[in-house]
């Protein structure tokens, strides 16, 4: 390997300028309460070679010229990070920020243009709104309404809302929430969102209306794989605070007993099996007119909730796209609709006809064999034949309706009730996600490798709506293993970072005393759950590969942003986990019992408890007792890695003792693990599957020469399994690259490109356009399909695609220091990726073959990288363009 630094012309000064500001990972966020909001930026420049040396911060209260907190001249490289620490924020108050770094050259840039962010509540004694529900409760939505009196001009109106149950709000009949599904799920026995709306424009003088209709949402609805309702309560409510400024003074207006309240037009509201909605009852009496309808009453003021309030720390949910589908009859005469994308979403349908009359959608992911929707692909309730269905009663008049408070996983939808043809002109389908840009791309010289990459995705964006889910169809719960194990990947999907905080909080939130980690986050057991569901749930929530989301994924976090402040605030979580990891491991489970003693290693072997194992093996099925009978190599092994993991996060904190405390457990875990299921060298190892040896070689957990007889027999396994992966949710991401690392790119490569199953491709060419949750889609049982269809857990590979085979990894956290180096294989003539990085975007294109080609990359400033060429030259290179080409690595 020869090493050569790339040129960095001379610089003149002044030519850096300063974007992208955003606070607490966010763009311009407003109605925030962190105490110590956390800036970042990033640097642009023509110039090669630019770094950031230092950096400086000045905030300033909107309306006012004094600087509120100058952080002075500041050593440092990261352009993220760096919190405030002025006198204490104000709430409802707009504040300005600017930022300019020292660059390598030690000449100070200018002044970026100002940043912008907004307080919402900061204390929770400034709450003066009461929590109002109607007389009786409804038992579709709960729609409210109070008014406010105001003077002639307003300068500036913030409405915080919170609710129990999913809310829309409607000032002087003007939607201010729109599809957002807020508040969004948290743990909502311990913590309810609010959400700030600028209604300033809405407003006028003299009376305006402001009315909250709110839907079942997660506080009520069915959740989770049994459907259970009520979870959290059985009462919809909501709460209101507008304050007003108008020149000089301040007004504020709560909702208390003079608020009215009743039912309306949604009858049922159900965020999984769907909406019903009556149009000939009225709605915009209820959103804007003065007069009050007959059909609501003085409401009833209901106790605070214990929870705390919280402000939004995530984007809310929006409708990230819209599709025009197709409309045709089956073979059977159902009227049907293709969106061409499987996705969560609603649909928007024009009705018309005789009022009293219903229509109905029913959504499904997939069609049986005889071309009819199949409803039954993914039932969980014997008493229901279908899953997810939208209703409504037609008023006489031809109109557009969508429902409000529900979200369906689909593709397409069976239309009933309607007369004569549907057209594509009369439907169009309505993505929902979370409010946050695409992090990444991919294309390739296989077309088949850019659809993957866009089915990945999909199941991301249907998966991050109110919380990481595992599918947006049958629990549509947040288990922790699939984003646990995705996380990675996702990160160069779309922008993850302010999502995967807030699950994570959840996580510490809902961490048990005992270190447990329940299975789904937010589980059901800050409220009402039954004794049945703590039991389940304390059992679940001993499994290692889910658990560890507790140390793992901050760990993620930390890889892929920097995020140091994530380590700061999940550390205790992490330890709690650990040492759950190091008591089971002291007591003595099946496979100590049954057969084996390992002496002094005894108390390091995790053989007890419950765990989900590797999980949907190709051919094994829901095989719920696999990890808990023959998981003991797996679960010590994440033992190992969950220690390992912490020691380094102590160790990145200055938690020295801590350090060296959770190395020696790493170490003795591992001395363990080595003595117990390592046998013949390497050659056989643990249940010989191949996620044995993939785990095995991924986690670091061999000697040099037990590496090479690992990898010889897990090329035997896959040879002998005709060149398939046997892997499940925990070795499919780790999979690929344990083969490139010991030297078997090319049988990488066959994996990736395999079109039978078990492959990622077979599920592309049968037409996929999301990741399935089992590996054969359920197919091989009469062509009919069983389980999600929109499960990112074995989109994994997405993040394969990106660092190896595009070849754009961090090689320091967060991206400062980049290592590019594609995977440049035969069965490919070009690859192109980008990734957006704390620092700015990296873009790479590889053409070519082994013996000549070139790479083009784009190097964001304030970021170096290393490119590696297959001929094994490592060029250095600053920020900007550059092109590599071999042999003979040249710069140009
Ligand atoms: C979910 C998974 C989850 C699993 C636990 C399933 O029902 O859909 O994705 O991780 O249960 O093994």
């Amino acid at each position: 390997m020869t090493a050569k630094s790339a040129e960095s012309p001379g610089h003149s000064l002044g030519d850096v300028t300063i974007s992208e500001l955003r606070v607490d990972a966010r763009d311009t966020p407003r109605g925030i309460d962190s105490k110590a909001p956390e800036f970042s930026w990033q640097l642009n420049s023509s110039r090669t070679g630019v770094l950031q040396t230092g950096w400086q911060v000045q905030v300033r209260r909107e309306g006012s010229t004094d600087v509120l907190w100058d952080s002075g001249e500041n050593d440092g490289e990261h352009p993220f990070g760096h919190s405030y620490s002025g006198s204490l924020l104000r709430s409802s108050t707009t504040y300005c920020w600017r930022v300019r770094i020292r660059d390598e050259g030690a000449s100070w840039s200018e002044w970026s243009s100002e940043g912008i962010f907004e307080t919402g509540i900061m204390d929770a004694s400034e709450w003066a709104g009461e929590w109002v529900t109607a007389q009786d409760d409804t038992a579709g939505a709960l729609y409210l309404r109070g008014s406010a009196s105001l003077p002639e001009k307003i300068d500036r109106a913030r409405l915080y809302v919170s609710s129990l149950g999913w809310h829309r709000l409607f000032v002087n009949g003007v939607d201010h929430t729109g599809p957002a599904l807020v508040p969004r799920f948290t743990p909502f026995g311990k913590e309810i969102e609010y959400q700030m709306y600028d209604v300033t424009e809405s407003l006028r003088p003299g009376e305006n209306i402001v009315a909250i209709a709110v839907g079942d949402g997660r506080y009520r609805g069915r959740l989770g794989f049994f459907d259970r309702r009520n979870t959290f309560g059985h009462t919809l409510a909501a709460m209101a605070q507008l304050v007003v400024q108008s020149e000089d003074r301040a007004f504020t207006f709560v909702s208390d007993a003079s608020w009215a309240g009743g039912s309306g037009r949604i009858t049922e509201t159900d965020p999984k099996h769907g909406e019903r909605a009556d149009l000939r009852v009225a709605e915009e009496d209820w959103s804007s007119a003065s007069n009050t309808p007959h059909r609501l009453s003085p409401v009833r003021v209901l106790p605070a909730p214990p929870a705390q309030l919280i402000a939004e720390q995530v984007e809310r949910v929006t409708d990230v796209a819209r599709f025009r589908p197709r409309v045709w009859r089956s073979p059977k005469g159902a009227q049907l609709v293709d969106l061409g994308q499987n996705i969560a979403g609603i649909v928007r349908l024009r009705v018309a006809g005789p009022a009293g009359r219903t229509v109905r959608m029913t959504f499904s992911e997939v069609l049986d064999p005889d071309g009819e929707l199949d409803v039954e692909w993914i039932l969980t309730n014997p008493k229901k034949p279908w899953q997810q269905r939208d209703e409504v009663v037609l008023d006489g008049s031809e109109q557009w309706w969508q429902p409000w408070f529900t979200i369906h996983g689909f593709r397409y939808v069976q239309i009933d009730g309607l007369d004569g043809d549907l057209s594509a002109d009369d439907v169009e389908g309505i993505a929902l996600s979370t409010d946050v840009e695409t992090a990444g791309s991919f294309a390739a010289s296989d077309e088949r490798l850019g659809q993957l990459w866009q089915n990945v995705l999909w199941s991301t964006r249907s998966n991050f709506v109110d919380t990481a889910t595992d599918c947006p169809t049958r629990e549509r719960s947040g288990w922790t293993g699939d984003i646990q194990v995705f996380a990675p990947t996702a990160t160069g999907v779309v922008d993850s970072q302010a999502f995967l905080r807030r699950y994570l909080r959840s996580v510490s939130i809902e961490q048990r005393p005992n270190g447990n980690i329940p299975p789904w986050i937010p589980s059901e057991r800050t409220g009402d759950a039954s004794f049945i569901t703590h039991l389940v749930s304390e059992v679940l929530g001993n499994s290692v590969g889910w658990g560890d989301v507790a140390v793992l994924t901050p760990w993620d976090l930390y890889r892929y942003y920097g995020d140091t402040a994530t380590l700061e605030r999940q550390y205790r979580s992490m330890q709690l986990w650990v040492r759950r990891l190091a008591r089971a491991a002291r007591r003595r489970g099946a496979s100590r019992w049954l057969a084996r003693r390992f002496g002094k290693h005894e108390q390091y072997i995790l053989d007890s408890g419950f765990h989900w194992g590797e999980w949907l093996r190709p051919g094994e099925g829901f095989a719920l007792l696999d990890g808990t009978l023959h998981g003991a190599a797996l679960a010590t092994a994440y033992f190992e890695r969950s220690s390992r993991t912490l020691s380094a996060v102590a160790r990145i904190l200055g938690r020295d003792h801590d350090r060296i405390r959770y190395l020696e457990l790493a170490d003795r875990v591992r001395a363990a693990w080595r003595a117990a299921f390592v046998h013949d060298g390497g050659g056989r190892i643990g249940e010989d599957k191949q996620d044995d040896y993939v785990r095995a070689l991924a986690f670091g957990l061999l000697t040099e020469d037990e590496r090479t007889r690992a990898a010889d027999r897990l090329e035997v396994l896959i040879r002998d399994a005709d060149t398939h992966l046997a892997t499940g949710f925990l070795s499919t991401p780790l999979l690929l690259s344990a083969l490139r690392e010991n030297g078997r790119a090319d049988l990488a490569m066959q994996l990736l490109l395999q079109t039978t199953t078990p492959s990622w491709l077979g599920q592309v060419e049968r037409g996929a356009t999301t990741i399935w949750e089992t590996w054969d889609g359920g197919y091989e049982e009469a062509g009919r399909a069983r389980a999600s269809h929109n499960h990112y857990a074995f989109g994994t590979v997405a993040g394969w695609l990106r660092e190896e085979v595009a070849g754009i990894a961090p090689a320091s956290p967060g991206y400062r220091h980049i290592h590019i180096e594609p995977l440049i294989t035969e069965h490919l003539d070009w690859v192109e990726a980008s990734v957006r990085t704390p620092y700015g975007e990296v873009r790479s294109r590889w053409e070519g073959s082994q013996d000549s080609g070139r790479i083009d990359v784009v190097i964001p400033a304030g970021t170096t990288a290393e490119i590696v060429t297959p001929d094994g030259s490592v060029i250095l290179a600053g920020s900007g363009r550059l092109a590599v080409t071999w042999p003979a690595s040249s710069t140009g």
